[in-house]
């Protein structure tokens, strides 16, 4: 039959012609489209989603399996699949950073809200969320035009360990109840699941946007809007320090630090978010390149129920070999991150390598399979072998929901809610506009457009601190003082301080920016850059009034220098603010907003430079002089401590309710109890929180109102911490419990109330990585607030 393969070919060749001419059209993202509608089991929404994930895996030939081990896994023409980019970037706001994400098309721009550790200053969940929700429809909507894909690598939850991290400024800071809590509000939110619950949905969350968006999104647990992955798994946070890099770095961290700091963010992200996806990370943990590190991957899966995919970071494959030299040849590279559990890799060393480990016997087929299920799981998850999209899959969303005027004011609420007043003596801000004659307003960054920090997209329509601040104030000057934040030369001093002379009000806008900090480069001081420093001190000693000084940047800056200085009176932390920062500061300045952000992390001294970036050891150990990291742990001075935060009023709290007494005896059997043998004399010490069988049993309520003092409306983050007074190696100097962002009148009074589970809260890792609950007194502290809760067993 002499004709068959000619009409093959003619067949393979029209669908050819048909991808080649429809690549960047919206339709061609959906396979299972006719002809091939239902012809395929896996492309039958009826079916169940393992079962078309099985069938489209054994569909496939090797060579074509080895093909969609990259993130641009390779289309399957004889089956109407699509090539595929499975790396977008969305940290806060579509990035350009992903091969996946192009602004090349109808949509040219998307909303660049704050960087997150910004965003996270707010301490507000609905506000992370709703954040999250926006950038979810924008992505949706450039996927529909094909300018997305649906599988986005953020958030970024690791840590902020050590003040020096480029990337710190990626994450919800270094307390690791915070940074899950962000995790799972951002998790939730871009993967749509906070809809599956839509009562709570519908109180929560006001964005209009949004629900029109959702209105008739069937209510399905398993089906995902989008993508979000958690990511960098794990005890990742140094990108280049002495002779380490991200790539060569083995982190050596104890089983107690594992337990209660690193791995806390990616069990919430995974257990709470139902993440779908989960990227390992380009350094070792204790030896084992993370990638290839079975037995912390597999935990992900048997522990916490993981059912989505995981990718490498770009290339972190070929670094097993290239840099970690945990493998003699790149096949035992790629055969000890597939068998680990990595299902796909950013890069193509999968795909260069895996044919030849298959060869040597390596690898098995049933390994590529396991990991394309994964995958393709996710896929169909995503609606994306559904055939013609329904409108129920947000279909309608287009160029039109991209940089809307909502999106543009959400990311300007989040700017005002995260933005920092470190210093404010007498009262200096804000200013009353119609009292300011002249205004100057120096440093390199002011007329800056500039301003998202690491995986910033095209923004809208960004605005700088001076466009911000020039419309309230007519009469305003500019000088930038230094050339760049490297500040390499003081040849632009003259002009700025001739400037600054001339004004009424001087703002200097300082701070750091990508050159200090960013992707593969850590600090090495923590001062201000250059001659910025002796900027600002020259300003200060020839401006009029005090000056209001203005931070930019994402890590910590010795403020020394200006914390007690009189000549300035005012600082405000503005992290990267994105396209609307330089409206919220001006809002913040002039009054018409009352600042409430409070710092996600310590602010340390230059001193703290001294200890090795590279140990990543969270407990103080005063026998070798290590002072510990973050306010759990560090026993060291601090510039501003985390937590730390100002507002235009003042706030007095005060204990509704708490219990005072909590009995372990309800909740442990005797013959468990016995069993127990933590004790110092007849008392037990702790308990293992696996072993308690009622934790819930033991939840309590603390209540709390504040009262603001003052003529001027506020919001309020309450921070509830908890200290043991039974105090076990390693027991932390004190960790968060709660936390909640109140609004309160002037002269008007909120009360506010947190729910604790000792379990949780309470408890600790021990030296073997058990979750432990110190017993006797527990210390509740809430600024002014202490209270003493004994857990008697
Ligand atoms: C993606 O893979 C295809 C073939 O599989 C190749 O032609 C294309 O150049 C790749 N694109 C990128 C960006 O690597
Ligand atoms: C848009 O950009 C992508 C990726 O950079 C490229 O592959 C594509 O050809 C571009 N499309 C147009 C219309 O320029
Ligand atoms: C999260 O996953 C669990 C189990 O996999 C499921 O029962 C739950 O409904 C999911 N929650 C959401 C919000 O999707
Ligand atoms: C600010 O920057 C813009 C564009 O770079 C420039 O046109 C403008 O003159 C600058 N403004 C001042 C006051 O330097
Ligand atoms: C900074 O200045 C020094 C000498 O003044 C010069 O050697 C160095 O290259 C400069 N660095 C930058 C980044 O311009
Ligand atoms: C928290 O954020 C939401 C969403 O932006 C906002 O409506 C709410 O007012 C914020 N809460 C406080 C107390 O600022």
């Amino acid at each position: 039959m002499p004709t068959q393969p000619r009409f093959l070919l003619f067949l393979y060749i029209f669908h050819f012609l048909r991808f080649i001419t429809c690549s960047s059209a919206a339709e061609f993202q959906y396979p299972c489209r006719p002809p091939h509608h239902r012809s395929y089991p896996f492309c039958d929404p009826s079916l169940p989603v393992k079962t078309r994930a099985q069938s489209l895996v054994s569909l496939l030939t090797l060579q074509e399996k080895i093909q969609q081990l990259s993130n641009n896994a390779s289309a399957v023409p004889r089956l109407g699949i699509p090539s595929y980019d499975w790396w977008s970037e969305s940290l806060h706001g579509i990035a350009t950073d992903g091969s996946g994400v192009s602004f090349n098309g109808t949509v040219k721009a998307a909303t660049s809200f704050p960087q997150v550790i910004l965003t996270a200053a707010a301490f507000n969940r609905s506000l992370w969320a709703a954040v999250a929700s926006a950038i979810a429809v924008e992505a949706k909507a450039m996927f529909n035009v094909g300018q997305a894909g649906l599988t986005f690598w953020a958030p970024n939850i690791n840590i902020f360990r050590d003040p020096r991290w480029g990337r710190g400024q990626e994450t919800p800071g270094e307390d690791p109840m915070v940074a899950s809590a962000y995790a799972v509000e951002y998790v939730r939110a871009f993967q749509g699941q906070n809809y599956y619950r839509s009562a709570a949905g519908r109180d929560r969350y006001k964005d209009g946007l949004q629900r029109r968006a959702l209105r008739d999104y069937h209510v399905d647990d398993d089906r995902l809007m989008l993508s979000a992955c958690c990511k960098h798994f794990t005890a990742y946070d140094l990108e280049k320090w002495g002779q380490f890099t991200r790539y060569n770095f083995n982190a050596v961290v104890t089983d107690q630090d594992m337990a209660d700091t690193y791995q806390a963010p990616f069990r919430s992200c995974i257990q709470q978010g139902n993440a779908s996806c989960l990227m390992c990370s380009y350094n070792a943990v204790n030896g084992i390149p993370a990638c290839a590190n079975h037995n912390l991957l597999q935990k992900v899966r048997t522990d916490w129920n993981f059912r989505g995919y995981i990718t490498s970071d770009c290339d972190a494959v070929a670094t097993i070999y290239e840099d970690q030299k945990y493998t003699k040849t790149p096949e035992d590279a790629v055969a000890a991150a597939l068998k680990a559990g990595t299902d796909i890799n950013c890069g193509t060393y999968m795909l260069r390598h895996m044919m030849s480990a298959i060869e040597q016997g390596k690898v098995s087929e049933e390994d590529i399979d396991r990991a394309l299920l994964n995958l393709f799981t996710v896929q169909i998850r995503l609606g994306l072998f559904d055939g013609e999209p329904a409108r129920n899959q947000f279909r309608e969303l287009g160029p039109e929901d991209v940089c809307t005027s909502e999106n543009r004011k959400l990311a300007l609420e989040a700017a005002r809610q995260g933005i920092v007043l470190l210093k404010n003596e007498q009262k200096f801000l804000p200013l009353d506009v119609h009292a300011i004659s002249s205004l100057a307003v120096i440093g390199p960054l002011a007329n800056s457009t500039n301003l998202g920090g690491g995986y910033t997209g095209i923004p809208c329509n960004p605005m700088s601190i001076l466009e911000g601040l020039e419309e309230y104030v007519n009469n305003i000057h500019h000088a930038s003082g230094c050339p760049d934040i490297p500040c390499n030369s003081t040849a632009d001093f003259a002009e700025a301080l001739s400037v600054a002379k001339q004004a009424e009000y001087v703002i200097i806008v300082a701070g750091l920016d990508l050159s200090q900090e960013t992707e593969d480069h850590d600090r090495y001081s923590l001062l201000l850059p250059g001659h910025q420093m002796a900027l600002v001190n020259a300003v200060a000693a020839v401006s009029r009034k005090p000056l209001i000084l203005v931070l930019t940047g994402g890590g910590p800056i010795d403020l020394s220098f200006a914390v007690g200085d009189p000549r300035i009176g005012s600082i405000l932390w503005i992290g990267y603010p994105g396209e609307t920062g330089g409206k919220a500061l001006s809002e913040i300045i002039f009054g018409h907003y009352n600042p409430g952000g409070r710092l996600p992390m310590t602010w340390y001294p230059e001193s703290f430079t001294s200890v090795p970036m590279s140990d990543m050891n969270m407990r103080a150990d005063p026998s070798r002089n290590y002072p510990g990291r973050t306010y759990r742990f560090y026993l060291g001075d601090r510039i501003y401590g985390f937590g730390y935060g100002l507002s235009y009023t003042s706030f007095t709290y005060k204990l509704l309710s708490a219990p005072t007494k909590l009995s372990l005896q309800e909740s442990i059997n005797a013959r468990r109890r016995s069993n127990m043998l933590h004790r110092r004399g007849n008392n037990l010490e702790y308990v293992y929180v696996d072993e308690v069988p009622y934790c819930s049993s033991l939840r309590f309520q603390v209540q709390i109102s504040v009262t603001n003092n003052g003529d001027t409306d506020g919001s309020e983050v309450v921070l509830l911490f908890s200290k043991a007074s039974n105090s076990l190696k390693g027991s932390p100097e004190r960790q968060l419990i709660g936390f909640e962002r109140i609004h309160i009148s002037s002269h008007g009074t909120t009360e506010t109330s947190f729910q604790v589970d000792p379990c949780e809260h309470l408890s600790f890792g021990d030296e073997h990585g058990n979750i432990i609950l110190p017993t006797g007194d527990h210390i509740i502290v809430s600024e002014n607030i202490e209270h003493v809760v004994s857990i008697e067993t």
